[in-house]
């Protein structure tokens, strides 16, 4: 493959879903913590990531267009996105007609073709195919052997030289040829010139009046132009996301190769609970049942995690942590051994350093909690800087908003404070270091290092007040 070729990609997004029978675009639905698309993309990136770079990668939109390019814009992405609109979903060749009009690439470009609602294809599949299209191939059709071929084009090729002779679309192929277990799942590698030179004698005259990009595959043939199978790859990878038995199957397809992979790899999972393949654990860690893990979670090794906990990324917890019937979302940072839970809720930018214990009812939230801390019952720790050895009493409270102004303040907690049950801590206000809170109090002013603070009414006694007052009440 000569250097200097190019190479893009193209994924083809156009289409609508009914059957989802959602009002949410088919591609944005959600699969373990990434929508169908961003899987994807995110499986091109990966092959950009590791050598075969894409010059560009063009998405094919249509219906809920504006909706699909916001949210793709927001991926972070190592590539170039452009977004051609397909205005009537016409057939997939009429999709890459609507990419030849608008994008001109050099004729000896390498194309990859993909579908936006096939979240499963490796990188490696498509590594594989892109390596095997040779600069003499006009055309490589990713070919997959089923038990199930119901609905798909069939590919007819020469199993000794690979050589394709056509593609057969479901609807359109007789009793015999739909006994053929070979489909196409709509995976290709093209010559750029040799593609859009077919793409213009496309018809329409099928059953299903569209425009069969899986007709090229003919046209090529009849112009003497090289088409090849390529035959290494899973049927499961090629489950496209069209209704929500779909969804559903894929999400379970993905759970159980994470789980073998995490199996092998020195993790132990008792029950059952599902884990996106993207998370990474480290060994001699145990997830206990029922737990939820997706996105960028990163656990380390001699974890406990579990059981009934949710971690949903960026999540990233060290070595000998023990996280029990928690919540922990959205940038969340835990160091070495520490104590989480049971049913504690760290979000947004909660930082626990080390040996340190974030117990029963304690939410956390942009809040860094130094080494050897403890808020080990029912306290809202919130916008607050927490140094080390500090510990945080039953039911302490951290004020932090102010809902008239609709202002959040914050809170400096320096180290070896010691803040008592039941403690209101108005923000803004700091506490210095070594300083004490008494309980109950409500402290609004910041407290000196090595200080106690009483903020609370002082208690009196009214002397014998009970049986004086048992006296002058006429029993009944
Ligand atoms: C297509 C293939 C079929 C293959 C199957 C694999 C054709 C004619 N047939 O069938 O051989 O077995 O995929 O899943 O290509 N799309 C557009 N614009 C359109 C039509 C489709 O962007 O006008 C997009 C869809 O959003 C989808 C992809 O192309 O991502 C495939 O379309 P779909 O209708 O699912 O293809 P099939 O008819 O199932
Ligand atoms: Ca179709």
């Amino acid at each position: 493959m000569a250097a200097e070729q190019q190479m893009i990609a193209i994924v083809l997004a156009a289409g609508q879903g009914k059957r989802l029978k959602s009002n949410l675009p088919k591609v944005l639905h959600a699969l373990l913590g990434q929508t169908v698309v961003e899987r994807v993309l995110n499986g091109l990136a990966s092959v950009h990531n590791t050598g075969l770079k894409w010059d560009e990668v063009v998405v094919v939109l249509g219906h809920q267009a504006d909706q699909v390019q916001t949210y793709i814009e927001r991926l972070s992405l190592p590539f170039k996105v452009k977004f051609v609109l397909q205005t009537q979903q016409l057939g997939t060749g009429h999709a890459v007609q609507q990419v030849a009009k608008t994008l001109n690439y050099p004729e000896s470009t390498r194309v990859l073709i993909t579908c936006g609602d096939m979240p499963l294809l490796t990188p490696e599949t498509y590594e594989g195919i892109l390596s095997q299209h040779d600069v003499e191939d006009a055309l490589s059709v990713l070919a997959v052997n089923t038990s199930d071929p119901d609905g798909y084009g069939r590919v007819f090729f020469d199993p000794e030289t690979l050589g394709v002779t056509e593609i057969i679309e479901h609807k359109d192929a007789s009793e015999k040829q739909r006994q053929n277990p070979w489909v196409n799942a709509g995976v290709y590698v093209a010559n750029w010139a040799a593609l859009c030179e077919q793409l213009d004698n496309l018809k329409n005259n099928n059953q299903q009046g569209e425009y069969y990009l899986t007709d090229v595959v003919g046209l090529l043939v009849q112009k003497n132009k090289r088409v090849k199978a390529y035959t290494e790859c899973e049927s499961d990878e090629m489950i496209g996301i069209n209704s929500r038995e779909d969804l559903a199957v894929a999400s379970l397809l993905l759970t159980e190769k994470a789980n073998q992979a995490l199996l092998e790899n020195g993790v132990s999972l008792v029950g059952e609970s599902t884990i996106a393949p993207e998370v990474k654990i480290g060994k001699d860690t145990t997830i206990l049942p029922n737990c939820y893990i997706v996105g960028a979670v990163e656990i380390g090794d001699n974890c406990t995690i579990g059981p009934n906990t949710t971690l949903v990324g960026p999540v990233k917890i060290g070595n000998h942590c023990q996280v029990l019937h928690s919540v922990l979302q959205n940038n969340v940072v835990i160091g070495n051994d520490n104590y989480i839970g049971p049913f504690a809720h760290l979000r947004d930018q909660a930082e626990v350093d080390a040996f340190c214990k974030v117990g029963n009812f304690v939410e956390v939230k942009q809040t860094r909690i130094g080494h050897h801390s403890n808020a080990a019952h029912l306290c809202y720790l919130g916008d607050a800087q927490i140094g080390s050895n500090v510990n945080m009493g039953a039911g302490s409270i951290i004020a932090n908003y102010d809902p008239i102004l609709d202002e959040k303040h914050e809170t400096v907690i320096e180290d070896d404070v010691k803040v008592g049950c039941n403690s209101t801590l108005v923000s803004p206000v700091v506490l210095g270091e070594g300083s004490c809170v008494a309980a109950g109090s409500v402290i609004t002013e910041d407290v000196s290092a090595d200080d106690l603070a009483i903020a609370r009414s002082k208690q009196s006694a009214s002397k014998n007040w009970v049986s004086r007052k048992k006296s002058t009440t006429v029993l009944k």
